[in-house]
This record gives C-alpha cells, structure tokens and sequence, in this order.
C-alpha cells in the first residue's frame, strides 16, 4: 500500500517521470491522475515547471443571503399551467438578437463538442446505430455509477436507467409512484417543469391522475422541516419531491443534517422521495452526498441529467433506481421509447473517459462565479433596498423576493418591451401566485447583467415609489408574442 503524505500549498508535486518509476506505472496514467487533480483546483500546472499544490480559496464573506419569506402552506384547488408557454418563450427569446434572457438558464456548451464527437462516432461499434437496451449503454452507467459512488452512494451500474433528459426521469418515477387522489408535497416554490399540470409528466397526475399538490415553503436552509411533518402526519403523502443541491428556483442547498432529517420522517411516514439533482455539478464548493446516499430502504429514487453540466441537446440524464421499483420503471422506460438515443450515449460517455467534461466544468464553475458575483453587486446597486435575495453556491439562477405590493407581472411585460426577459415567481408556485418574486439567470455577459438588472431596478423603484402606473397594449401585445 502506497503511504498517505500531505503536501503544503505551493509544493511542487513528484515529475510526471519519476511517480510512474515509482509506483510502477505508466506515465499516462500519472498524467491523467495530475489532470483530475488540476481540473478540481487541487493543483495547477506550471508551464516547464510541473504541477504544484494550489492554494485555498476563501469564498467572499459579504455575500450574504437576505431571503427569509414567509412560511405558508399552499394547497391549490386546481391546477393551471404555464410551463409549455414560460418554456417556449425562454427558448424562442434565446435566438432573438437583442433580448436579454434572465428567464432561462442556458449553461454555454463546451467548445470542444467537434471533437469529442467525432472520437465518440470512431469508436463507436456497429451497435451503436442499432435498438438498444432500455436501461441504456453499460459502459456509460458504469462510468456514472463512479461518479456517484464517490458522492457516497452505494451503487452500481444495475441500479441505473439512463433517460431522456432528467424530466424523462421526473415523469417515469411520479407515474410510478403516484395514484389517483394521492398527496404530493413539493417544495415550494419549485421547478416548474416538476409542479406543471400541462402536457407533460405531471399531466398524468393532476389532469388524470388527480392527484393533490401540498407545496410546503422553502426556508434559506431549505424546505421547512415542521411543516413538512405536519403534512406527512395529517395526509400521509405519496411522495416528496425535493432538489436538495441549488434547488431551482431559489438556489439553495441543503445541508448534510437537513438531509438526514428530511429522509428521516420519510422513514417514520414512509413516503418515498424524488431527489431532483440536475444542477449539482455546478456547485462551487464541496457538497454533502445526496439524500439517495443515506438511503436504506430504497425509499428515494434519484435522477440527475447532463443538460447543465454539457449540453441539454443531447437529452442525456439518469436516475438511480434500487430495490423492487427497478424492473417496474424500466419496463415503463421502454414503453416511452425503447432507448435514449443510442449517439448521445456514446457522447456523453467519451466526455467522461477523456476528461474533457471536469475541464469543461472547472471553466464553466469559475465563469458562472464570476457571472454570479456581477449579478450581485449590480442588485445590491440597482434594485430597491426592500429586495432580498438568495446567494446560491453554484448553478445558473438566484431568487429575488420582492414587497408585496409589487406587480411582478406587469413589471415582467413593461421589462420586456424594454428588451428584458424574466420569470416571474408566480409560476414555481403550485397555486401560481405565491409571493412577489423573480428568478434570474446570472448565466449572461457582464453588459447584459449590469444593463438588464439596471432596467429592472428602475421598474421596481418606479411601481415600488411611485404607485402602479397603466401600461400600454403595445406592451401586452409584445408578451404574448415572444
Ligand atoms: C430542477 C430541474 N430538474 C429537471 C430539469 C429537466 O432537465 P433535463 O430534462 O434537460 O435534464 C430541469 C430543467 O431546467 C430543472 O431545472
């Protein structure tokens, strides 16, 4: 066994040569090891110089959290879904030259996609333009079984199906889980793509399934303990959905205790949990393993998607599924459609194998840090001092509450003829209404930060200060067009 030694910050690390001589190995594997080491921030590169120890970095400690909204249950007696129109509007303003787009999160893909690609389609077997198995590619569940086994979970590539995006992982593990008139409780607010009773997943719980929607409030620590409780004794739920790293829309992460203490009422009412990690490769610091790793009783089903961290086109995502509710979702995989698509598989898999995806991520984190940074000085600069706001760790999207007096959806059609696109809070709420909020993408330009976030400051101060003023239909009509 190789002895453990710590090196201090600024050594230099062993030659490439010399640690292959060493420990007997081959001196690509030592370059590989090196790059995963500088791809984590562990160490930096020095040209000529070799690899050396990098320093700590302290996070800014005047970027504080302001969110503290108030704790209300929402039971909403119907459903009503903007889902399909909030998301075509996100992605028709994305081509429009001029808009800037706070309303999505677009992560900017990696350049090197030629490449990879092209590698992926040489290496590719025959099999790869063939039907394959529901489950997915065994060699790209293996490679995600690793990655999760080093966030703690106890898995294997048996326990995965690999999906078409993670939404295809929401609806198949709901459907699963959910019966006609049974309670869910989901955060609140939440993603809309999970509490929409439009056309997609949730279609077949609300609209044909009837099932009820109990949204219980998110704290800054996460979504509120006691009340869940509550809920879980007085209508003993179904199933809780939860996104417990950069939750989306507010950003938050749960620590390790709430984590622990959420999966423990679970137990004591047994009630399954969805964990909906789609962003946690974008957290810029460490984070505790997920709920699913805490796991026991094969209470929480887990889905995770490389729409973030790659590219959403691909349509590549996964959940991790163990115990008897395996078979049952994959046999319901394969009725949706046989297979996720076989190519994107094979891409995804040679980003993993190469290393290009941690290089990738490295980038992407230190860009979006930078980008959140900006975003928060330009709100602590331009938006009224009633507005509190949330300090995500990581990911695409910070949550701004708003007064209670503030017309956010007029301010969304004024913002917009002003070539400013937003979500409006309204529609994470499972009643859409919920409290006066906003939630903004920080993955923009520094011009388009400062400009947008100067825009809708001055609509904020002007509806805030001086009482709400008639708009225009020409603005109406503009809303409805993009
Ligand atoms: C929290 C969350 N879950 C799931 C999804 C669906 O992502 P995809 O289907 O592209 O993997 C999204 C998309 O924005 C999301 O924000």
């Amino acid at each position: 066994m190789t002895p453990v030694c710590f090196l201090p910050q600024g050594d230099r690390l062993p030659s490439i040569r010399c640690l292959a001589e060493s420990l007997q190995v081959n001196k690509l594997t030592i370059i590989e090891a090196y790059n995963v080491l500088e791809a984590d921030g562990v160490v930096c590169a020095r040209q000529g110089s070799g690899y050396f120890v990098n320093s700590v970095s302290v996070p800014s400690a005047n970027l504080k959290s302001t969110f503290a909204p108030a704790q209300n249950v929402i039971i909403p007696k119907q459903g009503g879904s903007c889902f399909f129109d909030m998301y075509t509007a996100g992605v028709h303003a994305q081509s429009q030259p001029g808009i800037i787009n706070f309303s999505l999160g677009f992560p900017h893909p990696p350049k090197d996609i030629d490449l990879i690609a092209r590698r992926a389609l040489k290496q590719a077997p025959d099999s790869l333009f063939q039907y394959d198995l529901p489950q997915g590619q065994l060699t790209l569940r293996r490679q995600i079984a690793q990655m999760l086994i080093q966030q703690g979970m106890e898995i294997s590539a048996d326990n995965l199906i690999i999906t078409n995006g993670s939404e295809q992982g929401l609806s198949l593990a709901l459907q699963h889980h959910i019966q006609p008139g049974d309670w869910v409780i989901v955060e609140s607010p939440t993603y809309f793509g999970a509490i929409t009773f439009g056309r997609a997943s949730l279609n077949a719980i609300l609209e044909k399934l009837k099932a009820k929607i109990i949204g219980i409030p998110m704290t800054a620590e996460g979504m509120n303990l006691e009340l869940l409780e509550q809920y879980l004794k007085s209508h003993r739920p179904k199933l809780i959905y939860t996104i417990s790293t950069l939750h989306n829309p507010t950003g938050i992460t749960t620590t390790q205790a709430h984590r622990q203490e959420l999966l423990s009422l679970a137990e004591k009412y047994e009630c399954p949990i969805l964990e909906d990690n789609a962003y946690e490769g974008l957290c810029f610091e460490t984070v505790p393993p997920p709920i699913k790793a805490f796991d026991k009783q094969d209470l929480v089903t887990y889905v995770n998607t490389f729409s973030k961290t790659l590219m959403p086109g691909l349509r590549v995502g996964y959940m991790v599924v163990t115990g008897k509710h395996y078979q049952e979702i994959l046999e319901q995989k394969l009725l949706h459609d046989f297979h996720t698509s076989t190519i994107s598989q094979a891409i995804v898999s040679e980003y993993l194998a190469s290393g290009h995806l941690r290089r990738h991520l490295k980038q992407m984190r230190a860009e979006l840090l930078q980008s959140r940074n900006l975003m928060l000085q330009a709100l602590e600069c331009y938006f009224p001092e009633e507005a509190r706001w949330t300090v995500p760790n990581g990911g695409l999207f910070l949550w701004v509450q708003l007064p209670e007096n503030i017309p956010t959806k007029t301010i969304r059609i004024e913002a917009l003829s002003q070539n400013v696109l937003v979500a409006c809070g309204s529609a994470f709420f499972p009643d859409k209404k919920g409290y006066p909020a906003m939630r903004l993408s920080y993955c923009l330009t520094p011009e388009e930060i400062e400009k947008g976030i100067s825009i809708l400051g001055k609509l904020l101060k002007k509806y805030l200060y001086k009482g709400c003023e008639r708009i225009s239909n020409n603005h109406q009509t503009l809303v409805h067009s993009i």
